[in-house]
C-alpha cells in the first residue's frame, strides 16, 4: 500500500477512533473521548474530500458535498442539543438507522457503477460484499426505524402466530437469493434487466425482514435490540470499507460492530436473559404485565417527609438507588445536593448502580455525572450488594424492577434470574415513586409490601426538594 497524505489522515482517524472508544468507557473521560473520535472523523472526511483520487481525478461535486455536510451538521447539532436524556435510546436508534441506510446506499451506488461501466472483470466476491452490505444495512435501517417508532410510542408491538417461522423462512430466502445472485452474476458486468430487478427485489425483502424482525420484540428490550442493530450497521460499514479499500471505514465499522455486539451480550447478561429470549420473548410490551405472577398486593406503609428526614439524617450510612424515575423527574441535581447535605452532617452516602437501571446502558452513570456526583461514590451492583448489610437506610429514587426480589424468589416471574440490588438486606428501605404502579417490566414488586419498606410518594424532584427542606429544619 502506497503511503501518502490520505493514508496518514486515515491512520489518524483509525487511531483516534480506538482512543476515543477507550475513553468512552469511563465517565470522567467520556466527553473528551467523543471529541477525540469526532476530530479523527473530521480529518478522515476532509482527507477523503480533498485528497482522494480515482484514475487521477479528484472527487469534485464540492457544492453537493458541502451542502449535505452543512444540512447534516445543523440537524445533528440541533437534535443533540434538544434531546432529553430519557429520549436518548430513541435518538441513537434514529441515527443508527441513518448509518444503516448510508451503508445500503453505498452498495446501491457501487452496483450502479458496475451497470454504468460494464465490460470490466467483475469478481463474485466483490458482488457478494456489495449485496451483503446492502442487506445488512437495509435490515438495520428498517429495524431501527421500527425501534425508534416503538420507543416514542408511535408503533405498537405486533405479533401473530407463527411469526418466528415466517421470519426464519424470510431470512433463509434472503440468504438463498443473495447466493443465487452472486452465482449468476455475469463476469463482464453486462447484467440482464431481470437481474437488475432482482437486485432491487433483495432490498425490498431485506426491508420487510428488518420490520418483521423488530416488530414483535417487547418495549423493554428495545435498548438491547438497538445495540444489536448498531452492530449490524457497523458490519455493513466495514463491508463498505472492504469495497473501497478504505482503512478508516473498515476500522470504524469493525469497532462499531464489535462494540455493539459486546454491549448486546453485556445487557443480556445483566438481565440474565439469552439473546434468543430477548428476540422471541416479547418482554416489557403488552404481554409483560399479564405475565406477572408475583402480584402480592397486601398492605404497604407510607412515611412522612419529616420521618424520612429524621431516618436519613441520623443514619450512619445511606445508600441511594437511582432508577428510571430519577431520570424522568430530572432530579439528579437535587439528589446530589441532598447527598452533600447528609455528608456534611457526617452521614456516609453512596449510590448503588444496577447495570440496566434506566433505559439505556450507563444511563445512571451519565445522569449522576451530569450533576457532578463523584465517581468514587458509585458502587457497581456486586459491591453494593456486599454493602447493604452494613447500610442503615436505602433511599430508592424511581427504581422498581432492579430492586424486585421476585427476580430471586419467583420462578414464574418474567424477570426471574435477573441479578438485582438486594436492598432488603439493609436495616430500612424508603421507596420514592409517584404511585404503586409497576415499572417497565409491568410486574408488581413485593419489596413495597415488606415490613422494612416505607413508601414516600411523589415526583422524585419535588420529593427530594421537600425532604431537603425538612432536613434543614431539623
Ligand atoms: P423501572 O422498573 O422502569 O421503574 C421506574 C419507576 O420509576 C416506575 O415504577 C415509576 O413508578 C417511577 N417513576 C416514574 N416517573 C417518576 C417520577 N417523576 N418520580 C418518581 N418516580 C417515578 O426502572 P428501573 O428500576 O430503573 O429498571 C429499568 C428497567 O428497564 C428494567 O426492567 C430493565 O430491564 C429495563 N431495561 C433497561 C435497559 C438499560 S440498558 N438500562 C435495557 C433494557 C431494559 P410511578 O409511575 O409509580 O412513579
Amino acid at each position: 500500500m502506497e503511503f501518502n497524505l490520505l493514508t496518514l489522515c486515515y491512520l489518524i482517524g483509525s487511531v483516534t477512533f480506538i482512543l476515543g472508544l477507550k475513553m468512552l468507557s469511563h465517565p470522567d473521560s467520556a466527553r473528551k473521548g467523543n471529541l477525540v473520535a469526532a476530530f479523527g472523523m473530521t480529518i478522515a472526511i476532509f482527507g477523503t474530500i480533498f485528497l482522494y483520487q480515482e484514475d487521477g481525478k479528484k472527487l469534485g461535486n464540492y457544492g453537493w458535498i458541502f451542502a449535505a455536510l452543512v444540512v447534516g451538521t445543523v440537524i445533528g447539532t440541533l437534535m443533540a442539543k434538544k434531546v432529553k436524556m430519557t429520549a436518548m435510546p430513541e435518538m441513537v436508534s434514529l441515527f443508527n438507522g441513518m448509518g444503516g441506510l448510508c451503508a445500503a446506499l453505498i452498495s446501491v451506488m457501487e452496483f450502479q457503477h458496475i451497470l454504468e461501466f460494464p465490460g470490466r472483470n467483475i469478481e463474485a466476491l466483490h458482488i457478494l460484499i456489495i449485496i451483503v452490505a446492502m442487506v445488512i444495512g437495509t435490515v438495520s435501517f428498517a429495524g431501527s426505524m421500527i425501534a425508534w417508532g416503538k420507543l416514542n410510542g408511535k408503533v405498537k408491538d405486533y405479533t401473530f402466530k407463527g411469526q418466528t417461522y415466517i421470519n426464519l423462512i424470510l431470512l433463509i430466502g434472503i440468504i438463498a437469493y443473495v447466493g443465487w445472485f452472486t452465482y449468476s452474476t455475469p463476469a463482464d458486468g453486462f447484467y440482464e434487466a431481470n437481474q437488475v430487478y432482482a437486485f432491487y427485489g433483495i432490498i425490498a425483502l431485506a426491508a420487510v425482514y428488518g420490520i418483521m424482525f423488530v416488530m414483535p420484540i417487547g418495549g423493554a428490550d428495545m435498548p438491547v435490540v438497538i445495540s444489536l442493530l448498531n452492530s449490524f450497521t457497523g458490519m455493513a460499514a466495514a463491508f463498505g470499507g472492504f469495497l473501497y479499500n478504505n482503512q478508516v471505514m473498515l476500522t470504524g465499522g469493525i469497532l462499531v460492530g464489535a462494540a455493539g455486539t459486546l454491549l448486546t451480550i453485556l445487557m443480556c447478561t445483566a438481565m440474565n436473559r439469552s439473546l434468543k429470549n430477548v428476540l422471541l420473548g416479547s418482554f416489557g410490551g403488552g404481554n409483560a404485565a399479564s405475565g406477572s405472577s408475583s402480584a402480592s398486593g397486601g398492605n404497604y406503609k407510607e412515611i412522612s417527609l419529616s420521618d424520612a428526614a429524621v431516618v436519613l439524617s441520623y443514619a450512619n450510612k445511606v445508600m441511594i438507588v437511582p432508577g428510571y424515575g430519577l431520570a424522568v423527574a430530572q432530579a439528579q441535581h437535587i439528589c446530589h445536593e441532598l447527598e452533600k447535605f447528609l455528608e456534611d452532617k457526617g452521614v456516609e452516602v453512596k449510590y448503588a448502580i444496577h447495570p440496566v437501571a434506566g433505559r439505556m446502558p450507563g444511563h445512571m452513570n451519565v445522569l449522576l455525572a451530569e450533576a457532578d456526583v463523584s465517581y468514587d461514590k458509585l458502587l457497581e451492583m456486586e459491591q453494593a450488594n456486599d454493602e447493604f448489610k452494613t447500610t442503615d437506610a436505602v433511599l430508592i429514587l424511581g427504581a422498581n424492577d432492579v430492586v424486585n426480589p421476585a427476580a430471586k424468589t419467583d420462578p414464574a416471574s418474567p424477570i426471574y434470574g435477573m441479578p438485582i440490588l438486594e436492598v432488603e438486606q439493609a436495616k430500612m428501605v424508603i421507596v420514592n415513586k409517584r404511585s404503586m404502579k409497576p415499572g417497565y417490566a409491568g410486574i408488581e414488586n413485593e419489596l413495597f409490601f415488606q415490613p422494612k419498606t416505607s413508601m414516600l410518594f411523589g415526583d422524585a424532584k419535588a420529593a427530594l426538594q421537600n425532604l431537603l427542606g425538612e432536613m434543614k429544619n431539623l
